[in-house]
Order: C-alpha cells, then sequence, then structure tokens
C-alpha cells in the first residue's frame, strides 16, 4: 500500500531532514529567481513558524502517529484499498518530471489540516486550501500541505458522533485524508480536480441512527447546525453510508442548511475539488450544544429559533393562559405502541381533559410525520409521554413552554434525565417528571415481587439486560389519581386567574 510504500523508500527520519532543509532550500530557490511575490506568500502562509512547529514535533514522536499508521493499514475497506491502489498506480506513472503541473499546482504550501480527537463525541477535522475529495474511495487528498508531517501523512477518522459507542461505530465508514507536501517533496501527483465546487464541504455520515428522532437530532442535525450553520447554505454537505430515508426524512432541515443538494459520497467518482472542508461533526452533549466550545458561541435557544423559522412555525413563546376568558392551554401528548405504551391512556387523557386541557392524543404515525407534529408541538404549551425517542419533539415547543417526561419502572432516572431533562433548561423550556411505581408497571404480570426486577433493578443495567427489560418489556399503567394530581399542578403553573 501507498504509506507503506513512502515509508520504505524515503524513510521517515530522511523525511524530516528534508523538512529541516526545505526553508532555506526555498529562500534559495526565491532568491535564484528572483520571484519576490511569492516570498511574501510564504510569509502570510506561516510556513516558516509552522516549520518551526515541525521542527518541535518531529523531536517529539511518540505513540500517536504509530497508531494512525496502523488505523491506516489496518481498517481500510477492501473497494476502498483497490481503489487507493488503482489511484496510486494513475499517480505513479505520472512521474515528477511533469514540471510544469508542479510548479503551477503545487509551488508553494497552500493547504492546512488539523484535527482535534479529543472529544468524546466525535473526532473532527478541518482543512483549507486545495482540497480534492474523492467519494468512492472516501479519500480527501490535502494538497501541498504546510501541516504535512511524515508520520500522519495519513489520519483516517469515522465521521459520526458516537464515538464512545463500538457497535455504532463499527458501522461508519472510514473517511482518510492524505497529506501532500509542497513540491519540491511531493513525490506523487495529486489527483486532477473533475468537478470544482467553490464553498466548503462538510462530510459526515447517517450510518449511525436509522431514522430514530432522538439520535437524528442529537447525533446528526445539532452537531451538523453547530458545523455548517456558520456558513448561510453557501456549503455542500457530502454524505458517508447514505440512508436515503433518513435523507428524505430530514430534508427540509438539510435544505435549510445547505442551498445544494446532498452528495451520495459511497459511489461517487467525482474527484471534488473543495476550498475548505470539515470531516466529521462536531457534538457537545446530548440534544445540546455548548456556546463555550461552539466556534460561533451558538446555543440551543438559536437552534429552536432556526427549527421554528425552517418549519414556519408560529408560535416563539407561551404566554400564560387567563382561565377566567375560558381558554385552555394546549397539550401535546405522545403515544407509544409496542413498549412504554400508556395500557389506560383514555383515562389519562380524560383526567387532563377534566382539568382544563385540551388535549391533542399523538399516534406513533402522527409523530412520526415530522413536518407535520413540528407545528402540532408548537401550537401546544405541553408535551406529555413516556421516556422515549417522541419527546425529542421538545425542540419544536415555543419557548417556555413545559415538558413532562413520564420515567418507566427501574430505576431509570438518571438515565431518562440525561436524555431529555438536561437539555430542558438551554431549551427556555420547563421540565417536570413522573416517576412510574412499582405498581405502575406491566412487568408485575411478568416477575414476582421479590424479583430483582423490582428489588434491584440497577443488578440488571449491569448485566446489560437495561433496554430488553426496561424499556422493551413493560408498559405502564398510571395511577390516575397521582398523576392527576402532577397535571393539576402543571395546569396551575401555566394558567393565571
Ligand atoms: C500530526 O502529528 C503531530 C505530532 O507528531 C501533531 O502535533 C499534529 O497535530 C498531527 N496532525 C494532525 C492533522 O493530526
Ligand atoms: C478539541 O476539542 C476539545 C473538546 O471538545 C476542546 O476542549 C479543545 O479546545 C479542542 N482543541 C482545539 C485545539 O480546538
Ligand atoms: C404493550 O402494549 C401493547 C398494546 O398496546 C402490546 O402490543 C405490547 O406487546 C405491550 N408491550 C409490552 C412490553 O408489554
Ligand atoms: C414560564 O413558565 C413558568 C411556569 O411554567 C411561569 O411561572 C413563568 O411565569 C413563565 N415565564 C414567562 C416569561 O412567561
Amino acid at each position: 500500500m501507498s504509506e507503506r510504500h513512502e515509508g520504505t523508500k524515503h524513510g521517515s527520519s530522511r523525511t524530516a531532514v528534508m523538512w529541516l532543509l526545505l526553508p532555506p532550500l526555498l529562500v534559495v530557490i526565491v532568491l535564484k529567481t528572483g520571484f519576490l511575490p511569492q516570498v511574501a506568500r510564504i510569509r502570510e502562509t506561516g510556513f516558516s513558524k509552522a516549520t518551526d512547529e515541525m521542527v518541535h514535533k518531529v523531536s517529539t514522536l511518540g505513540l500517536d502517529s504509530a497508531r494512525w499508521q496502523q488505523q491506516s493499514h489496518d481498517t481500510v475497506k477492501p473497494e476502498a484499498a483497490k481503489e487507493h491502489n488503482h489511484q496510486d498506480q494513475m499517480l505513479a506513472t505520472n512521474g515528477p518530471k511533469d514540471t510544469s503541473l508542479i510548479n503551477s499546482d503545487v509551488a508553494v504550501p497552500i493547504s492546512t489540516l488539523t484535527c482535534n480527537f479529543s472529544n468524546v463525541h466525535s473526532d473532527i477535522c478541518t482543512m483549507s486550501g486545495d482540497l480534492r475529495i474523492h467519494g468512492k474511495s472516501a479519500t480527501v487528498y490535502v494538497v501541498s500541505a504546510s501541516t504535512f508531517q511524515p508520520e500522519n501523512s495519513t489520519i483516517t477518522i469515522k465521521p459520526y458522533t458516537r464515538k464512545w459507542e463500538k457497535e455504532t461505530m463499527s458501522r461508519i465508514r472510514e473517511v482518510t485524508m492524505r497529506s501532500m507536501p509542497p513540491a519540491p517533496y511531493s513525490f506523487v501527483i495529486p489527483p486532477r480536480c473533475t468537478v470544482r465546487h467553490d464553498m466548503p464541504a462538510v462530510v459526515f455520515s447517517t450510518g449511525g441512527c436509522g431514522t430514530n428522532f432522538f439520535h437524528a437530532m442529537s447525533d446528526l442535525i445539532i452537531p451538523l447546525y453547530i458545523t455548517a450553520r456558520e456558513y448561510n447554505g453557501l456549503v455542500q454537505l457530502l454524505i458517508t453510508d447514505y440512508q436515503p430515508k433518513w435523507v428524505a426524512k430530514f430534508r427540509p432541515i438539510l435544505a435549510a442548511l445547505s442551498l445544494y443538494p446532498v452528495i451520495d459520497l459511497d459511489g461517487d467518482t467525482a474527484m471534488r475539488c473543495f476550498p475548505l472542508a470539515h470531516v466529521g461533526l462536531e457534538s457537545h452533549r446530548m440534544l445540546g450544544i455548548d456556546p463555550g466550545l461552539s466556534r460561533n458561541g451558538y446555543t440551543m435557544m438559536g437552534f429552536r429559533d432556526f427549527l421554528r423559522s425552517t418549519f414556519s412555525l408560529q408560535r416563539p413563546w407561551t404566554t400564560p393562559i387567563s382561565r377566567s376568558t375560558g381558554q385552555k392551554p394546549r397539550l401535546a401528548m405522545v403515544l407509544r405502541r409496542h413498549s412504554r405504551a400508556i395500557t389506560n391512556e383514555a383515562d389519562a387523557v380524560t383526567s387532563m381533559k377534566d382539568l382544563g386541557f385540551e388535549v391533542v392524543a399523538a399516534e406513533p404515525e402522527d409523530v412520526n410525520d415530522m413536518v407535520h407534529f413540528a407545528g402540532v408541538v408548537n401550537s401546544c404549551d405541553v408535551m406529555v409521554g413516556v421516556h422515549g425517542a417522541g419527546l425529542t419533539n421538545m425542540v419544536f415547543l415555543p419557548h417556555n413552554a413545559t415538558l413532562v417526561q413520564i420515567i418507566p419502572w427501574g430505576d431509570m432516572k438518571v438515565a431518562c434525565r440525561y436524555d431529555y431533562g438536561d437539555p430542558v433548561p438551554d431549551m427556555g423550556l420547563q421540565y417536570v417528571e413522573y416517576e412510574v411505581t412499582a405498581e405502575e408497571t406491566t412487568l408485575n404480570e411478568k416477575y414476582p415481587r421479590d424479583d430483582p426486577v423490582f428489588t434491584d433493578p440497577g443488578s440488571l443495567h449491569r448485566q446489560g439486560k437495561l433496554w430488553e427489560i426496561f424499556l422493551e418489556g413493560q408498559n405502564v399503567t398510571l395511577d390516575i389519581g397521582r398523576f392527576r394530581e402532577v397535571m393539576q399542578q402543571v395546569y396551575q403553573s401555566i394558567t393565571t386567574e
């Protein structure tokens, strides 16, 4: 493979030495040719500064670079590898003798590449200059890079935001970034552009989440907003592990983020050239944005405004409703069917209507119609439901509306809060919890009361059975009296005399 080939041919210490010699050499070339404008250009690109840093870095080479090399050899997919080889042959036949090309294309360093591997959610690389993206081999060529380092000239990342989740990440295609040094130290001629784009590119994978609405929002849409919103639509989205259903469902949001149709990278044989690119999406927390980590100080309030404008939602705010006018606060009830269903949902709806709410009961089919349901949710002051992806529709609630999360049996409070409770304050919403007791779960039809399901649910979490037993394995039968009390408090808090 090419990396190994390059490695044996030049040897990394020798290449490092060449790097040390490069600035004086360039100066000599510049002086000899009297090509003064280029001197200025070299200074502007910060080339000598970068080189100073390289001197330092080369001497502190550590395990990291070994890791990159290892990764790039071990994990390239067979098709991708074939494509690589093909290109390398193609490149190899153009010898460095073709000086016209070198002079015009790669005379001075013009590209930079920086990666951040320290975020727990995602690895991200940002690059600028002369970038050439080949979808079919999932490769980005960073041509004539001032950041070039022989040890990590090949970097691979998986552009999905659940880095800690092995199983999910195993389904994500790797994207390889191959840096090339500037001439005359580039021994390969970069592949020629077949399509030139003059806007930035954002490369990410949709392979991790199906159409689950929580994951779509938390893993992709919010990170995409953080990464791509600043370009105001003038950005090209390129998707690997392309899921047509996902793209179709979120088309309104994709269209609001980018003026251009998304590109399915996986089969793309074009060599697309871009001046700027992000590979991987920035992600800070579940269903949230940390303004301190966002380059542009983005917030969830801003994100929700963005959604409101994308879906033409009418209500930015809820305001307290006066009971004496006879107006009723509207409440959306998110219903589930296969698990975590409310077995006595009719009674629950009746009790809330009795309290004075106008109740909109939403079946899974209603909830899945995102464009329509966004409008329904935005027209409501309260949204109620058992823990589940449907609650993600809270993003469409007007500011200061209330989310009521019903927490199923099984020591689930912390996990449920993590997904839908903790994100609430940053969204400018109110939050209320209703925790189901052992009396209210259908698990008591399957397990005796002295079973760990009731005596020590935590032990089952530790055995990895949380999903199977407590999320997939129960429905809830609400204690209507207790539920009514909680909802009455909500009613009081959002209404006035
Ligand atoms: C390449 O490796 C050096 C250390 O050897 C590191 O400082 C630099 O950030 C790496 N470059 C990228 C793009 O990861
Ligand atoms: C890399 O990401 C981490 C975590 O998001 C952040 O704290 C850090 O500032 C980033 N580093 C750089 C150089 O941007
Ligand atoms: C929950 O109730 C539905 C009927 O509404 C039923 O089809 C489903 O099997 C039940 N699930 C569990 C886990 O009990
Ligand atoms: C927001 O809602 C809370 C109760 O949910 C209420 O007490 C408060 O007055 C509301 N704030 C505004 C600005 O409407």
